[in-house]
Parts: C-alpha cells; structure tokens; sequence
C-alpha cells in the first residue's frame, strides 16, 4: 500500500479538499506580541523587524548561500555566491536570443536579498527598457510610479534608480510589498496584479486566504508586457493575462496577447529579423493552470514559506527558496515519504522536461536557421512561394513563444509537470511543420537545403560582448535521455549528430 497515496485520498475525500489540506497544514497561531506600531508607506523593514523580529530575521537569511548538491538544475552555492548562467546551460538560447539583452546575459536566480544588486551587475543592455525594470524589483516602485508618470517608464534605469533614498538603493522585496502594515494580513502592493486581475474580472480585495498565499508572489513571479512607442521607448507594463481566467493562463492566450498589437514586439531576432515578443518567469501562471497541487488547494507559500518551528513559535519561514534545498520540509507538511524519495520524483519531472525543452529548442533553432536562408535567397532575388512562408512563419513564432515560456519557468517543470510536457510537446510539433514548409518553399525557389543544418552554435554562445560562458564545472551538456551532446552543431536532437 502507497502511505502518500493513502494519506492523500484521506486528505482529498469529500468536497472540502483545499480547506482540510489548510486545517492539516496550519499552524497553532501564535499571536506575536506588538510592541510597535508600523506608520502607513513604513519601508524599512527594521522597523516592521521590532514588532516582528522573528520573520524579520528569516527574510535577512535570504542573503545566506544556498546548500549545494541538492537540486539538480539549480545547484545552490556553498561557498560562493555564483550566478548561473543560462544561456550556457541551454545553449539553443544565446542563438534564439541573439539581438538583445537576454542573449547577452540570463542568469539563474538567487535569493531575494540580491534582486536590486543582481540588475546593478548584469549587463547594461538588459537594462534598456529603462526605469521600468525596477517594477518588481524595489519597494519604491510603486511610489516612483505614481511621482514620476511616463517617465518611470522610459527614464534610463540608472537615472530611476538613483531616486532611490541611498540607504535602500540595494533593498529588494520588502515587508510592505506583501502585507499590510496595521493588521499584518497579506496585501498586494502592485498596481499591475490589481489591473490584470480585475480584466481576468477579479477583485484583488476579494481573494481567500490561500489565493492570497499565490497573489503575493504572482506581484512578480508572472509575464508581463513593456509596450513600446515608435521610438521604442517603454510605455507602460501589463500582464498578458486578458481574456484568461483565473486558474487557466494558457500559453495560448499570453501569446494571442502577444500577438495582437506591434507595440507589444519589444526585440528583433537577429537571426531571422522578425519583431517578437517575450515571456517571463510565468510561474503563477503556469502553476496555476490545472495543475495538481493548483486544483489540490496548495499555494507557493506552502513550498516555498513552510511553517518553522522557532523556540516555542511557529512562523512562515520567510527565507524564501527551493524546497531541495530545505531538507524538502514543505512537502512533508503533507506527504509521507522520506526528502530521498521526494526529491526523486522532482528530478524525474525535471529531467523529462529538460529533455523535451532541449528538443523543442533546437528543433525551433533549426526552423530559425532556415528562416535566415530563406531571407539570404529572397535577398538574391529568389521568390518563395508566400504561402508557405506565412504558414511557416506562424508555426515558427507559436513554437519560439513556447521555448521561451518554458525556459523562463523557473521549477523546469515542476509545478505542472503534463503541462510542460504538453508545451513543449506542442513546439516540438510546431517548429518541425514550420521547418517541413520551408523546405518545401526553398525547393520550390530552387534552393537546395542539407538534411543537416549547421545551426553555427559557437557564433552565438561567443556572441556576449564582454560577457563570458560560465559552464557549470559538473554540469554535463547531454540530454539526458539520449546521451547527445548538447554543444554539437546539429540540426535537431533525437538523431545522432
Ligand atoms: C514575498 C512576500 C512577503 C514578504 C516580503 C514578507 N512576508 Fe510576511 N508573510 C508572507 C506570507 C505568504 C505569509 C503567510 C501568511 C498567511 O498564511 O496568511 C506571511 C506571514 C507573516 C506573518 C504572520 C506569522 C507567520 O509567520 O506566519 C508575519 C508577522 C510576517 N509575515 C511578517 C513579515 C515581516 C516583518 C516582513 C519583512 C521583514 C515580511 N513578513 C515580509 C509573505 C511575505
Ligand atoms: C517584488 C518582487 C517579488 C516578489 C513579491 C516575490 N519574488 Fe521571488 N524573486 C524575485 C526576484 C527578482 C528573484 C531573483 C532574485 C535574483 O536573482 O537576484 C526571486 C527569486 C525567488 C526564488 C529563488 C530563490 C533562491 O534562493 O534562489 C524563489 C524560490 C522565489 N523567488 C519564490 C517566491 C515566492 C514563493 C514568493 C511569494 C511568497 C515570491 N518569490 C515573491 C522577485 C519577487
Ligand atoms: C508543490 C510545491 C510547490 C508549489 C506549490 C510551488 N512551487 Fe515553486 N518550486 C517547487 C520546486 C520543487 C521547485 C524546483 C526547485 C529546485 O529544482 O531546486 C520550485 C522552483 C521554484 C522557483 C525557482 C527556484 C530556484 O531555486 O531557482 C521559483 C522562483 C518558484 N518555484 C516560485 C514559485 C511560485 C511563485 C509559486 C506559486 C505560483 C510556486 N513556486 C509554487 C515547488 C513548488
Ligand atoms: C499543502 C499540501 C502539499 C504540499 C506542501 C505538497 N504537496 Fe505534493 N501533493 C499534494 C496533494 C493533495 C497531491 C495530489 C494527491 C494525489 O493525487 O496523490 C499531491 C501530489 C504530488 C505528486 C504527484 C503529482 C502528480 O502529478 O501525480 C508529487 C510528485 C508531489 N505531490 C510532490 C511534492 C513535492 C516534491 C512537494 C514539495 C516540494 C510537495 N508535493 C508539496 C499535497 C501537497
């Protein structure tokens, strides 16, 4: 008999699945004593620190290093504080991202402590939107917002952020961003969630406790749009999330957003010249669609905040990070097994995500490669039959937006594992039809194509300014079901190189 299967159906039986999961999981609450009252627009959270020293003291762990060893793809630093790069752990990215910031420099993330130091070290050229990026970044923004209108948006980054007091020019996502400084209930703080779920015909006032639980994060753990003007300076930014529901964004939808006004097309690709759209750390939106823990009541806090026991109190633990690398703790508020067997089965969802995500990858890097051809040849005077092109085109953007998604996920799969499958499983399929119809146009033109198309990947990876590969040491570029080499020059996986 499965104990975890056991205890679960026990858990899940009758109709009052969410609100048993809550009852089992919650805690003895301890009321902490007030000692202080906390002004209205109060930032710092030294001061929210003396009513609350217990959380305050969780969340300033998040500066510490992470275990390393625990997670497979997102290793943790022991001694160091490494960033890692992930254009070079997935190399089909620097080419598909060639032509702006995010094919110059993408990094994993690091604890929340770092999010202001991280934008001040990264390349300039992800900076560019301007003032805008400090969005989900410093608890000024919204104050910054309201203070300086447009030009929040569109001001250089350096020149916004120096508005900035100097004392919290380095002070990431505070207390004030996610509660309420009288009754210490949980509160959204951004504008951009409260307006993207009132078109979703949400009330961000109306929202139970667990909702509120995602809500916090989904602040900035979602997509968003910087729309741009003729002059390609940033507007404004939005979530991608009209005409969804709550409970299912789908790829679908964000990219019919994406798609449906140019000013949304923030970047050209270098290497076909089409003007696309871009996707970002989706993880509400993607946890939430249909998946099992979504529909089994479960919030990111319960994984990612798990009650911790301190001295003789029970607090959320506000030293926010990867379940693997706090002994798997949050899972086991409800399953029964052993962190061995849990973190098992998280490797496994991974490793079959990373597999199909490298072969939608390539196999859209392919399609991109041709696309150049296509162009080279239209150059020369050769003409392709537009039907085909056009067909192609859509196929090959459909597929693009679905790498993209999944590659900016940050669980790799995790959080809605036959979701992820179906994502990439859909971009394999897409960017192989597009690949097929350009064929036939370019045979149609006279242009003969190899079977096998050189996709020139040391180009791209060396494409990075003064930007260096950081290869992970003990990070093996094969795929992990086929064995092949990741960094081969090969026109798709699934075949020898
Ligand atoms: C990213 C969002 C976020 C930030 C930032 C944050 N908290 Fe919390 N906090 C939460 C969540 C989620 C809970 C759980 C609330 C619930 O279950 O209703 C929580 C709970 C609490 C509680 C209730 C007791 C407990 O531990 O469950 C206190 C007190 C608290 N936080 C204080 C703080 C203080 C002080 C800071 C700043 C140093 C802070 N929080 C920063 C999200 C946040
Ligand atoms: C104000 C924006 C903001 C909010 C709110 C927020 N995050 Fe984050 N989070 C970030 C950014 C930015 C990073 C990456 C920081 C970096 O790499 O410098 C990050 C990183 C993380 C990481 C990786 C941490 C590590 O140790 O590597 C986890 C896990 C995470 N967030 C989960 C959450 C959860 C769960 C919530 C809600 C309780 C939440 N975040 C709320 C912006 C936010
Ligand atoms: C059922 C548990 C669970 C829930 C619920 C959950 N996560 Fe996760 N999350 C995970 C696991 C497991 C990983 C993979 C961690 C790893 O590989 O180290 C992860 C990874 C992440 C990461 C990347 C962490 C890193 O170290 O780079 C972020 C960010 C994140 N989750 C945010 C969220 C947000 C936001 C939500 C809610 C919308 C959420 N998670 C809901 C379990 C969960
Ligand atoms: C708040 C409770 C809760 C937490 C926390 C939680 N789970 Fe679950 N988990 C569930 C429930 C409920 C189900 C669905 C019951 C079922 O069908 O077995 C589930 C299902 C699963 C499944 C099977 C999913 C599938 O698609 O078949 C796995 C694997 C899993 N959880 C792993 C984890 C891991 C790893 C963590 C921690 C990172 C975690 N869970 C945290 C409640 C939880």
């Amino acid at each position: 008999m499965n104990w975890r299967k056991y205890v679960l159906s026990f858990l899940v039986l009758g109709s009052l699945v969410g609100w048993v999961i809550l009852v089992s999981c919650a805690p003895q609450k301890t009321e902490p004593v007030k000692t202080v009252t906390i002004a209205d627009g109060e930032i710092d959270p030294a001061v929210w620190g003396k009513a609350f020293p217990l959380e305050y003291d969780y969340w300033l762990k998040t500066k510490e290093p992470r275990p390393a060893h625990k997670s497979k793809y997102k290793p943790g630093y022991d001694t160091d504080l490494i960033i890692y790069d992930k254009l070079s752990e997935f190399p089909y990215m620097p080419l598909l991202f060639n032509g702006w910031g995010f094919g110059v420099e993408y990094n994993e993330p690091r604890g929340h402590f770092y999010m202001i130091t991280d934008q001040l070290e990264v390349d300039p050229s992800r900076l560019k939107a301007g003032g805008v990026c400090l969005s989900c970044k410093t608890p000024f923004a919204p104050k910054l917002q309201k203070e300086m209108g447009l030009a929040y948006f569109s001001d250089p980054y350096l020149d916004v952020h120096a508005k900035i007091p100097k004392e919290f020019q380095q002070l990431g996502v505070s207390c004030i961003d996610c509660h309420d400084n009288k009754t210490q209930s949980l509160q959204l703080s951004r504008g951009t969630l409260q307006k993207a779920l009132a078109d979703m015909g949400k009330d961000y006032k109306q929202v139970s406790r667990q909702e509120a639980r995602m809500l916090v994060c989904a602040q900035c753990h979602v997509s968003y749009i910087i729309p741009k003007d003729a002059e390609m300076h940033s507007t404004s930014v939005f979530f991608p999330w009209q005409g969804s529901k709550v409970g299912n964004i789908s790829i679908e939808n964000i990219v019919k957003v994406l798609k449906s006004d140019p000013s949304y097309l923030e970047w050209k690709q270098n290497v076909t010249g089409f003007k696309v759209g871009f996707i970002r750390h989706p993880e509400y939106e993607f946890f939430t669609t249909n998946s099992v823990h979504y529909q089994a009541g479960v919030a990111c806090a319960d994984c990612h905040m798990p009650y911790t026991k301190v001295g003789a109190n029970k607090i959320s633990d506000h030293n926010v990070m990867s379940p693997l690398k706090n002994e798997l703790k949050a899972c086991q508020q409800c399953h029964t097994e052993s962190a061995t067997w849990l973190t098992s089965q998280v490797v496994a969802i991974q490793e079959r995500t990373v597999s199909l995500m490298n072969r939608a990858g390539y196999g859209t890097a392919v399609a991109a490669k041709l696309f150049e051809t296509a162009h080279k040849a239209q150059a020369e005077g050769k003409t392709l039959d537009k039907n085909l092109y056009d067909r192609a085109k859509d196929l090959y953007l459909e597929a693009l937006y679905r790498v993209i998604f999944i590659g900016a996920e940050n669980s790799i799969g995790f959080h809605n594992p036959s979701e992820a499958g179906r994502i990439c499983g859909d971009a394999v399929a897409m960017a192989a039809k597009s690949e097929a119809l350009l064929r036939q146009a370019l045979a149609g033109a006279g242009v003969e194509v190899p079977a096998d198309i050189n996709l020139e990947m040391a180009k791209y990876l060396n494409d990075r300014g003064n930007k260096k590969l950081k290869f992970r040491p003990e990070f093996e570029f094969k795929d992990p079901y086929n064995n092949q080499d990741l960094l081969t020059p090969v026109s798709s996986l699934g075949r020898p190189g």
